[in-house]
């Protein structure tokens, strides 16, 4: 087996410049692809729709290569689309990060972008704070900036179906391009499109006789990201939860000496993982072809021309049906509507085809959303419903499987401690689906399952890179640090403490510091107990503060213990304490923020917007910062 050798995608899709015709440009801000997608789908229809004009899908990252540029390709820009996602605590995707910082802190003042027409589309979760403020920032700001918004912005929200509010909102487009691009005897002829299903041209191979291993720990590249991951064995492995408890904890090392990864505390590791082989099967079976298919994806014809057609994700290289589904393929998510759409497109019986364009219709919206949303319905109990929709492969891995993405873990160590091990401190996701299905989580579930190195010479590893985050200690090692992690959100903490233990045994002076952390019971999920006990011991924690949920006969969480300690964390702030709260965001970090505001409101006698405005330029001057999920 090789690690995935993931081609760096092409992102910039151009039609051929013609000088005398309108120009569009359609920026995208990605994280996982979906804004991509998007932007790119837009692109394919508007381009039949819009003979006339030229459209270019552009990453934001590949557009300038500093703000001068930015400023000056800006300022011809006539038409733009903006797709932007709002990832983690309200943050831009690294793929915007510095377009953004740009065109919110930038040099460009005034109206001086009277030129441009523009549309965004936002690309958010409902469930958490900060509900697509990207897209909000951009959208507002290129208004204060002169330029000319002909749509209403769009705020896709990904807890229901962001691929409906894109459907939507597109449809508020098409009547303001008409009026901005077509010519008035077009206007009326202005017709609707369908989207094409995307294919790659398939060719099948004899079997090579030896499969071409590669055991090199770099792939031949110095820097790892997530096009260019970096093999990883893992070294150790340890169940964190006692026997008694009735879910899992799994604290895994990855080696990383030799590889040329480097990481620092507070970062975060990406890894990709592998299905379940039982997973794979089910899937070969629903495709219908042997497991030992050996086959190559195109994007091009056999004498080198284009496809044509919708724009295809480069592909992976040549392999296995089995190989390929193990490595490639999300084969556990929901489908989206349009994979309903390639899919009915290959059914045999009408009757299952039907069905399948109605669940993507939207008169089949509520459907759609009952049956395949709220169930948590796979990709694969979908075909398992519809056995007559047997897709070739080039449409499967083009249009209906999309490519298993890396899963994030914040690194739970230090380099300062440990320089050669990344360490991931990951729970087990295994739940049952309103629908029956017993889910357990890609990554968690490879995790608890891998056989670390101490175990065995042929221990498991997967590719894995590093993506840095701004989740730091203060620089200056006497500033006080109050941190608040409950569960897996203890992660970074443990890495911030290796750090302050580090720096404590080279003699440097440390200011106070207070953990707050939460687990359900003393005796059966108080992950690193001993660990946290020695941080205490040596100084590197002044104090640890833990909320067991299940223990008493009411719940107990940290914003209790908070609360409890109100006037020491009003004092440390006073003092310039920084605050950093890690885990999930649904719940705890909402509720944690509001403990937070109270806090600050009772123990600084201020007015509730005062109060607002104090945590608020926590947030702005860096002191609060949030690694949440
Ligand atoms: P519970 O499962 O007993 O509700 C780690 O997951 C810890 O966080 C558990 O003790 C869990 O308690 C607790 N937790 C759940 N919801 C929370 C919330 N909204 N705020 C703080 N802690 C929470």
């Amino acid at each position: 087996l090789e690690p995935p050798k993931i081609v760096v995608p092409k992102r910039q899709v151009e039609q051929e410049v013609d000088d005398g015709k309108k120009k569009v440009t359609i920026f995208f801000g990605t994280q996982t692809g979906t804004a991509e997608g998007f932007a790119k789908a837009l692109f394919e229809e508007a381009k039949a729709r819009y003979e006339k004009a030229v459209f270019k899908v552009v990453d934001l990252d590949d557009y300038a290569a500093d703000d001068e540029e930015y400023a000056e390709k800006f300022k011809k820009e006539t038409f733009a689309f903006f797709f932007l996602a709002t990832y983690g605590d309200g943050e831009p995707t690294d793929n915007a990060a510095r377009f953004y910082k740009w065109f919110t802190e930038g040099d460009e003042k005034g109206v001086w972008l009277e030129k441009l027409h523009y549309g965004v589309f936002g690309l958010g979760n409902k469930q958490y704070e900060h509900f697509n403020k990207i897209a909000l920032v951009v959208d507002e700001g290129l208004t204060e900036q002169g330029a000319k918004r002909f749509v209403p912005v769009g705020l896709g929200d990904d807890d229901q179906s962001i691929e409906d509010d894109f459907s939507a909102w597109k449809e508020l487009v098409w009547p303001e391009l008409d009026q901005l691009l077509l010519d008035e005897d077009d206007k009326t002829a202005a017709t609707p499109y369908t989207a094409a299903i995307p294919e790659y041209r398939v060719a099948f191979h004899d079997k090579p006789d030896t499969l071409s291993e590669n055991h090199s720990q770099t792939n031949g590249h110095t820097v790892h990201d997530a096009q260019h991951p970096c093999r990883s064995n893992v070294a150790v492995k340890k169940e964190l939860h006692t026997p008694e408890s009735d879910r899992s904890c799994t604290h895994l090392e990855f080696d990383i000496s030799h590889t040329g990864l480097s990481y620092e505390t507070g970062d975060h590791v990406g890894v990709y993982c592998e299905n379940l082989i039982e997973v794979v099967e089910e899937a070969e079976k629903l495709i219908g072809l042997p497991a030992d298919t050996y086959f190559s994806l195109h994007i091009d014809n056999e004498d080198g021309t284009p496809l044509g057609g919708p724009t295809l994700q480069p592909p992976f290289p040549p392999c296995t049906l089995r190989k390929a589904l193990t490595n490639y393929a999300d084969l556990l998510s929901s489908p989206k509507k349009s994979t309903l759409l390639a899919l009915a497109a290959h059914a045999s019986d009408a009757t299952e085809a039907d069905r399948l364009q109605f669940l993507a219709s939207r008169e089949g919206k509520d459907e759609y959303a009952e049956w395949i949303v709220a169930n948590q319905r796979s990709l694969l109990e979908v075909m398992e419903a519809f056995p007559s929709a047997k897709p070739p492969l080039g449409v499967f891995f083009a249009a209906i499987a999309p490519r298993l993405q890396p899963r994030y873990y914040s690194i739970s160590s230090s380099p300062k401690m440990v320089p050669n091990r990344i360490h991931v401190t990951c729970a087990l996701v295994y739940e049952k689906t309103p629908a029956g299905r017993i889910h357990k989580g890609i990554c968690s579930t490879w995790m608890k399952n891998a056989v670390p190195l101490t175990e065995s010479q042929d221990c498991s590893w997967a590719p894995i890179f590093v993506r840095t985050s701004n989740f730091r200690l203060p620089a200056d090692p006497k500033v006080p640090v109050i941190m608040i992690g409950p569960g897996t959100g203890l992660a970074p903490f443990r890495g911030f403490l290796q750090e302050r233990l580090a720096l404590k045994e080279s003699g440097t002076e440390l200011g106070q510091s207070i953990f707050f952390f939460g687990c359900r019971n003393r005796k059966v999920d108080f992950i690193y107990e001993n660990e946290l006990n020695n941080f205490v011991e040596n100084g590197a924690l002044s104090e640890l503060d833990v909320a067991f949920s299940r223990e008493g006969a009411s719940k107990e969480y940290v914003q209790h213990k908070m609360s409890q300690k109100a006037s020491d964390i009003w004092n440390m702030l006073s003092e310039g304490a920084y605050l950093y709260v890690c885990g999930d965001a649904k719940g705890m970090a909402k509720d944690v923020h509001r403990t937070l505001h109270t806090i600050v409101q009772e123990q600084g006698n201020l007015d509730s917007s005062k109060a607002e405005l104090y945590v608020k330029n926590l947030q702005m001057s860096g002191r609060y910062l949030r690694d949440v999920w």
